[in-house]
């Protein structure tokens, strides 16, 4: 597929240069911090909600030292400027990068999912290390640049999807990786959540009143442009909306169906198809089902079938063989395989069944670790994390192809992951989106 046609705006006609000339030097090896004391100068975008959370944990550790905050909306950078005093504030990503890039050496973007390609392309190829939250991008065509770019630049990269770090998500992909159940035939995915039950609606509310504070436009960002309502949309409620979010399974996937990859070594499936009882072109579906299917890996069977659920949908119970007064968790996966069955809770620890079978069975004691502080010590250390972007952008291509298929239900769309096509015309647009002019996500390039 081929690169949107975007405008040329001054700002963008420098970002994109600064590309060409990032693209030449992607011999060179991950960028050290330059602060010149072994501390991480870290840039946060998207200072509140999960942005808190991210930003917490990654100050808590003694190297970092954060140099810029930066959100669109004025009244949310309170927590923050408390617990870290004397850092400067932007509203403006952009301005940001312009007024401060020699003093970050690494950025942490928190925004709504419709914003991460703009702010962390934008970092990436000034060589900066990212910690992105997931789901990593919006769009399949934007998880194929970030994991390129990140690739070319050779910095230190980290999905947020914090409980691959786990100890029980670790537990269960040595489970797997041990042969516990042997080779897996199949896998089910579910989550108890569904894809638009923030707000409840499927059409557009009436224009409201932008509060103080505010910048909409910043907000916005790359999306196309629509009136503020309150309530809806900022903050966090605007996960519902396709514009914005990326439903339950974007929201879910790539926290839920990481073990499920980690484990398997799977990549690239070769067919996505979705089913659902219908949405518009506005909010993402209700309880929706989508299938994968993958080729093969030395863990599993020759072909493999990943069957993802929401909205309060789940497998049949009977085919975990569990014991009859015991009930599948709400969210989680079942990894069927030729010897037993895992039951991976999201996020608990890992049974095997059926129970007496596995009655003896010493299951290993594998530490977690803290995600944001791999994340700060990889970088520190030019090394790379085991969810940088060369992982996490096909787990979210996958994901993010699920949320196409949703969205021509009932069709199988065949995936060719070297050309970026699906066989279907319709599809194949929706790999992509239209980008507001100053938002642009332009091409990794060569
Ligand atoms: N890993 C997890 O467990 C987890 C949990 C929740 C959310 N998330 C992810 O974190 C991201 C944020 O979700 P949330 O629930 O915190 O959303 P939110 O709307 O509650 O918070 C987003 C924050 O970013 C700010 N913001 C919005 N657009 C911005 C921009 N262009 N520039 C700077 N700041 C901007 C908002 O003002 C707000 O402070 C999403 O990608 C979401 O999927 C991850």
């Amino acid at each position: 597929m081929t690169t949107p046609d975007y405008g040329t705006s001054r700002r963008t006609f420098l970002y994109q240069s600064g590309l060409l000339m990032a693209g030449a030097a992607t011999a060179t090896a991950a960028p050290r911090p330059r602060s010149g004391n072994e501390q991480l100068r870290v840039a946060a975008v998207g200072v509140n909600g999960m942005g808190w959370s991210d930003l917490s944990n990654v100050g808590s550790h003694p190297s970092v030292r954060f140099t810029a905050f930066c959100d669109i909306d004025n009244s949310r950078f309170d927590r923050a400027a408390a617990a870290f005093s004397g850092v400067r504030q932007w509203q403006d990503y952009r301005r940001m990068f312009d007024d401060a890039a020699d003093q970050i050496d690494a950025v942490i973007v928190s925004t709504p999912d419709h914003m991460h390609a703009s702010i962390a392309m934008q970092a990436l190829a000034m060589g900066k290390h990212v910690y992105c939250q997931k789901p990593l991008t919006h769009t399949v065509w934007e998880a194929r640049q970030m994991r390129l770019l990140a690739e070319q630049k050779g910095v230190t990269t980290q999905m947020g999807n914090q409980i691959h770090s786990h100890q029980a998500y670790r537990t269960g992909v040595r489970l797997i990786q041990g042969g516990a159940i042997g080779k897996v035939t199949q896998v089910h995915s579910w989550v108890g959540v569904q894809g638009r039950q923030y707000c409840n609606r499927t059409d557009r509310p009436p224009a409201g009143a932008v509060p103080p504070g505010v910048d909409w436009n910043l907000w916005l960002g790359a999306a196309p442009e629509r009136p503020f309502a309150a309530d809806v949309y900022h903050p966090f409620k605007w996960r519902d909306w396709q514009d914005f979010g990326s439903g339950a399974l974007g929201d879910f996937g790539c926290h839920i169906l990481d073990p499920v990859f980690t484990a398997l070594g799977i990549r690239n499936p070769l067919t996505v198809t979705a089913e659902h009882s219908g949405t518009n072109d506005e909010v993402w579906p209700g309880p929706e089902t989508v299938t994968w299917e993958f080729a093969g890996t030395e863990l599993t069977s020759d072909r493999i079938q990943v069957i993802w659920r929401d909205g309060g949908l789940q497998p049949p119970q009977e085919l975990a063989k569990m014991p009859a007064d015991a009930t599948l968790p709400k969210s989680g996966s079942l990894f069927i395989g030729e010897k037993g069955n895992m039951v991976l809770p999201h996020v608990g620890m890992p049974m095997l069944f059926p129970a007496e079978k596995y009655a003896d069975y010493e299951i290993p004691e594998i530490a977690g670790s803290s995600h944001w502080h791999d994340w700060v010590d990889a970088a520190l250390a030019g090394k790379q994390t085991t969810d940088g972007f060369s992982y996490a952008g096909p787990l979210t291509e996958t994901v993010q192809l699920g949320n196409v298929a949703a969205r021509v239900p009932g069709t199988v769309l065949k995936w060719d992951a070297e050309h970026m096509t699906t066989g279907n015309t319709r599809a194949d647009a929706m790999l992509t989106k239209h980008y507001r002019r100053g938002f642009e996500v332009p091409a990794a390039g060569g």
